[in-house]
């Protein structure tokens, strides 16, 4: 699948700041928003761009969606079960929309991307009032505009999902920790992933207007940027002048930022040099997510993941030597198609020899489009449930022995703020990126201070503050 990579023109944008203006003068503009934000942290962060674009037309954020004067959906496509959950919110805000008649329904996003769903929404959800894919995220403006001023719905899906859109406005979620996003979209077409197709291709912004980026959070106050993509490593290979992924985040940990972060790594492209960096960087983060996917080479040959178990072990063998304390975390998926009961036992196998910190486990979910949809061989959805219990069984059982092995050692925690079940208590996430609750005062918050562990839970740890 070709597509052409866009860059969207400061002309483009000013033409959309243009109708950002119109909207704001309408009367009949909505005055409140409230965005659903379905799928992974880069979809996050375009939520958080949509939210900067509709406070630049004025309106403010609603305390929930019932009362919102515009409900915009940020889906995702990644699984069944994210669809439908997706899908399921939209059809209970029609009810909503009834005792409400002026409010507006939009669903943006991944899942809005592919051309069924689109033609699907169309036909089945006609209360639906505002449609757009992700390469076109930036005209909201004019959509929103159209939307209001022709009382008529407005779907527009532009397939080639590959535009590059710089200086969006951003509203953050969470000051202390910032997203950036460094590249759009994937190459790769693991056989079971929708994300080529719903992002488009691989294009990575310029590293000026990252590190820009980041010294302009560091003076508003970011103690921790994480640095996303569908696959950082790929980082500037799309680009004549690019720099590589690592010489990136020895520039972005210049600016002062306290501690970084990145995802996801994909395993074949994870360099030595990436390792040196991490190794010899205080502010780079010791931890790793770099999602395995299976254990049996058969399976991740038919995946199309290009890279063999034994390569995939080298990798954390050097990892680990390079960076003792290192915290890997990575996504298992299983009963993919034609998956043995063998072959399963090779991912636990492999779950076992590197004793990840924790892992994200998913059931095998068929996507129109890709290849491994058109794969014979489906598995027994009982079969496949009684996998991933024993896989979360196995893994939850090492996460266990590694939060255990951390009692009595002293963590550095950025402390984020008061859980959300006692209020007397802090929490905060340690380098590896565990959660960790301990007891102390909210004029911490924000800082990253010494914590000792005293105990853990399932996965949280627990903690008292080390006096200086
Ligand atoms: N770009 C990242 C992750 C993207 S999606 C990477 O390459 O690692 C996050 C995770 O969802 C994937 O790592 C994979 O484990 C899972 N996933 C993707 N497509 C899936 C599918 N069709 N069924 C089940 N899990 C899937
Ligand atoms: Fe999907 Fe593979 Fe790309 Fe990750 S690397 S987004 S799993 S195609
Ligand atoms: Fe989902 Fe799109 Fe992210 S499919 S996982 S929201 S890139």
């Amino acid at each position: 699948m070709r597509e052409e990579i866009k860059i969207i023109s400061p002309e483009e944008l000013a033409v959309q700041q243009a109708f950002a203006q119109k909207v704001l003068l309408h009367p009949e503009r909505p005055k409140t928003y409230y965005i659903v934000t379905y799928g992974c942290q880069m979809n996050a962060h375009d939520s958080e761009k949509l939210a900067g674009m509709l406070q630049n037309m004025g309106m403010t954020p609603a305390a929930d969606r019932r009362e919102a004067d515009f409900v915009l959906h940020n889906t995702c496509c990644i699984r069944d079960n994210a669809e439908r959950k997706a899908l399921g919110n939209v059809t209970w805000l029609k009810e909503i929309k009834k005792e409400r008649p002026h409010m507006l329904i939009g669903v943006c996003g991944c899942m809005i991307q592919q051309k069924v769903m689109a033609e699907k929404l169309l036909s089945q959800y006609p209360f639906i009032d505002v449609a757009f894919g992700t390469g076109n995220l930036y005209r909201l403006p004019e959509y929103l505009y159209e939307a209001i001023t022709t009382h008529e719905r407005i779907i527009r899906v532009d397939p080639n999902a590959s535009t590059l859109v710089e200086n969006l406005p951003v509203c953050r979620d969470h000051p202390l920790k910032s997203y950036i996003t460094v590249m759009y979209g994937c190459n790769n077409f693991c056989s079971y992933c929708i994300v080529p197709y719903v992002r488009g291709r691989e294009r990575s912004r310029a590293a000026d207007d990252i590190v820009r980026e980041a010294e302009s959070l560091v003076a508003s106050g970011a103690k921790e940027i994480m640095l996303l993509g569908q696959n950082v490593n790929s980082y500037g290979t799309d680009n004549e002048n690019g720099i590589s992924f690592a010489k990136l985040l020895h520039r972005v940990s210049q600016t002062g930022i306290e501690r970084i972060r990145f995802m996801t790594s994909h395993p074949k492209d994870l360099s030595d040099e990436l390792i040196d960096e991490m190794a010899h960087n205080s502010v780079i983060a010791p931890h790793l997510h770099l999602p395995v996917q299976a254990g049996n080479n058969r399976i991740l040959e038919a995946m199309n993941r290009r890279y063999t178990r034994e390569h995939y072990l080298e990798k954390v063998r050097k990892l680990r030597a390079a960076m003792p304390h290192l915290g890997l975390t990575t996504d298992l998926i299983v009963a993919f198609p034609g998956e043995t009961e063998e072959e399963f036992l090779d991912t636990v196998s492999l779950v076992e020899e590197v004793r990840y910190d924790s892992a994200y486990t998913f059931i095998y979910s068929p996507r129109t489009g890709t290849r491994a949809a058109e794969m014979p061989g489906r598995i027994d959805p009982e079969v496949a449930s009684n996998r991933i219990e024993r896989l979360i069984a196995v893994q939850e059982r090492i996460t266990g022995e590694i939060l255990e092995s951390m009692t009595g050692q002293v963590v550095l925690a950025l402390i984020e703020g008061t859980s959300r079940r006692r209020d007397w208590q802090l929490t905060g996430k340690t380098e590896r990126n565990i959660n960790i609750n301990f007891s102390g005062s909210e004029a911490d918050i924000g800082k990253i201070i010494p914590v000792r562990v005293t105990g853990h839970g399932s996965n949280t740890l627990r903690g008292q503050k080390e006096e200086d």
